[in-house]
């Protein structure tokens, strides 16, 4: 390996994960245990060296930069489709205000990252859930989940549902959406007049020799309703510099979110995010080894789920580094009038110093899962894969299983 993807003491830095709960073993917040890669550092403490931090602008280079990395993927952009932005929700805040009124319905699929829920709700709109549905029994990604259609046109044809957020790859399933699953999630909101919003914050984040989809890819007929929120924050570990984009070829919806983005004040970067995310663009060969030890992390877990406790199931996934732990057996018959997941992570922070986050979280149909978050030396996965067994064990013991 030539980047340090060793073990770190991210201790007493004020870090969410680390510092906000004393001496448990964090597996739950969305960010990794590594450093950045170096140009990124580099970039960094350039800035900080300088020791002025006043105001700064979105230059020309940045969204080459956005406009060069997603060529990779198929897609490309013009400077004039793309707009700065301070993070993925909050566009997302910022876009269900601009084209969604107060009592409208926003869709995602359940289970789903849990802030979709909390933007949907603050701002006074209705979630509308499309369950994804979920087989046991697959050991396959492209069939663990899958989308209900009939009822998502079902959602769909009701006037009040404007908006539909798309994860794209699907935290927590872990999950990369296929092209032609694309292109019929992007026919029925087409047929409905339906925004489509594709949050593609993890697209990065692929097993390696995978790649992922980008809806804006579409023929353009399909997806010239939407817009796609990209971001190098959880590629290149920098969400704390607090720097992303938005797409759209729909000059319409461009200029109305333009509008919104100022408004809500989310298109000034801070000293450090323009910089950065420049040169986190320039990294490919740190992330091309980021997702080799990712992808190895991810098979050390479902061998030691295996061996050591068969009754968690790892869901079979092929991106982001959130595992989907089915938990299911654990839960039986003897945990049916419960939130079993809150219950279960409750339980093993307080037995074994591990918080994984409860997959209820994510939505009710969540709640037979733990999300774990492997994005970590293997030292620590060992670590925490052990904190594990042991709080099962202590799960088992007392609840007679
Ligand atoms: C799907 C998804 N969207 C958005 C975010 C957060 O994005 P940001 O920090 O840019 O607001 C996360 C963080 O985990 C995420 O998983």
């Amino acid at each position: 390996m030539k980047y340090n993807f060793n073990l770190i003491d991210r201790k007493n830095t004020n870090s969410l994960k680390w510092d906000l709960f004393d001496d448990e073993y964090p597996m739950w917040v969305a960010d990794m245990d590594f450093y950045a890669a170096p140009l990124i550092y580099e970039s960094v403490n350039r800035k900080a060296k300088h020791g002025v931090y006043a105001y700064s602008f979105v230059n020309e280079e940045v969204f080459d930069s956005y406009i060069n990395w997603w060529k990779k993927y198929g897609l490309n952009m013009k400077k004039e489709e793309l707009l700065y932005t301070t993070g993925v929700m909050p566009s997302i805040t910022s876009i269900i205000r601009a084209f969604t009124n107060v009592g409208d319905n926003v869709l995602i699929q359940t289970p789903v990252y849990h802030v979709f829920f909390y933007v949907i709700e603050d701002n006074d709109r209705n979630v509308v859930e499309n369950q994804l549905i979920y087989d046991p029994n697959s050991n396959e990604v492209e069939t663990a989940y899958s989308i209900d259609f009939e009822d998502l046109e079902e959602k769909f044809k009701n006037p009040k549902t404007k908006l539909m957020i798309l994860c794209n790859p699907h935290n927590p399933i872990g999950r990369i959406w296929d092209e032609k699953t694309l292109e019929k999630i992007a026919a029925l909101a087409k047929k409905y007049n339906v925004i489509v919003v594709s949050d593609e914050i993890h697209c990065d984040l692929t097993d390696p020799n995978l790649t992922y989809v980008p809806f804006a890819s579409l023929d353009e007929e399909l997806s010239n309703n939407s817009i796609t929120c990209i971001s190098p924050s959880k590629t290149f570990n920098i969400a704390g510099l607090q720097s992303s984009a938005v797409f759209t070829r729909n000059k319409e919806i461009y200029e109305i979110l333009e509008k919104q983005l100022s408004v809500d004040c989310f298109n000034h970067p801070n000293i450090f995010s323009i910089d950065a995310t420049i040169a986190a663009y320039k990294s490919e060969d740190w992330l091309n080894e980021l997702r080799e030890v990712l992808f190895n992390n991810k098979m050390i877990v479902d061998d030691f789920l295996k061996s050591e406790i068969p009754e968690i199931r790892l869901v079979p996934a092929n991106a982001t580094y959130l595992l989907w732990l089915d938990c299911s057996e654990l839960r039986g018959e003897n945990f049916e009038d419960c939130e079993f997941s809150n219950l279960l992570s409750e339980f093993l922070r307080e037995k074994a110093s591990l918080f994984l986050s409860p997959g209820v979280q994510f939505g009710q149909n969540g709640d037979n899962f733990l999300r774990m978050n492997i994005a970590c030396p293997k030292e620590l996965l060992l670590e925490g894969l052990n904190a594990l067994k042991t709080g099962i064990e202590k799960f088992k013991l007392e609840n007679n299983i």
